[in-house]
């Protein structure tokens, strides 16, 4: 099983976007895949449509629940566990216990049945990032076309750094992905140059579509909504791209 955390300290940059279409295409490839929210926005369940559902990450946190108890079918392959506001509260009461950084390895333990989780990280520092990342084992970042975005990675990358030594850890950065790309805009081909000289792979861009915008409101993915779109192409490509990854460990390129 894959664990990847979709990270960036930059709000707005297509975390859930790619959290959401990179897990629905492969649910589509035939990958059983889970997404976790991490999240207290709750975005991922709200841009798969998901209504009906009781239990979130909260209710694990808080011990009334299993994880399994929370898992929601989304789609033919495609599972989630919800995320809900109260989960920054359950943070903030449980900051003793989430101190352990194998917390959600032990909560999480028994999600086994999966070939790929992806987790969507909120745009902070937060207890449940540290855990996020210490529990996945690959780490993606979203980049959008801005040099703040690109002085963010860095900061991230430092950051990774210092949990990876306080926790013995060797989480990876695998993969930058640009996003918001419009070739217009002579920033975004300054932005990838800068992104390639950074060190971790860089994907090919994710370009600006309209569609992937709208898609969420109609709480469908990119390839329910528009599946002949610039963006759903873009999502099958990099999901191509992610399935051929070379095993971790085998990436020189990672950092
Ligand atoms: N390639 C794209 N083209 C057009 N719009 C996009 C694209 N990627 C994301 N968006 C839109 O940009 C906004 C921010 O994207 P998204 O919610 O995925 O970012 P995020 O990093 O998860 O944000 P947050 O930090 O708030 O969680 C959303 O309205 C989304 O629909
Ligand atoms: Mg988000």
């Amino acid at each position: 099983m894959r664990k990847i955390a979709i990270v960036g300290f930059k709000g707005g940059i297509g975390k859930t976007t790619t959290c959401v279409n990179l897990g629905a295409a492969l649910a589509l490839r035939g990958h059983r895949t889970l997404l976790i929210d991490t999240d207290t926005q709750a975005n991922v369940t709200m841009a798969l449509g998901l209504k009906k559902y009781e239990k979130t990450l909260t209710h694990v946190l808080s011990h009334k629940a299993t994880a399994q108890d929370c898992v929601v079918k989304a789609r033919k392959n495609l599972e989630v566990i919800p995320s809900d506001i109260g989960l920054f509260k359950a943070q903030q009461r449980m900051v003793l216990e989430m101190a352990r950084e194998e917390i959600f390895e032990d909560l999480f333990a028994e999600l086994t049945d999966y070939e790929y989780q992806i987790l969507d990280c909120a745009p902070s520092v937060s207890l449940l990032t540290v855990n996020t990342l210490a529990y996945v084992e690959e780490v993606f970042i979203p980049v959008s076309m801005e040099m703040l975005a690109v002085s963010s990675v860095e900061q991230f990358i430092n950051y990774l750094k210092d949990i990876n030594r306080v926790m013995g850890r060797q989480t990876a950065i695998r993969l930058i992905i640009p996003t918001l790309y419009d070739p217009r805009r002579k920033i975004s081909q300054q932005v990838v140059h800068t992104l390639k000289k950074m060190g971790p792979l860089v994907a090919d861009p994710i370009w600006i579509d309209t569609r992937l915008s709208e898609a969420p409101g109609k709480g469908k993915t990119i390839f329910e909504y528009a599946p002949r779109s610039r963006g759903a192409i873009d999502y099958a490509r990099l999901t191509e791209f992610v399935v051929e990854m070379p095993p971790i460990g085998t990436n020189h390129k990672g950092t």
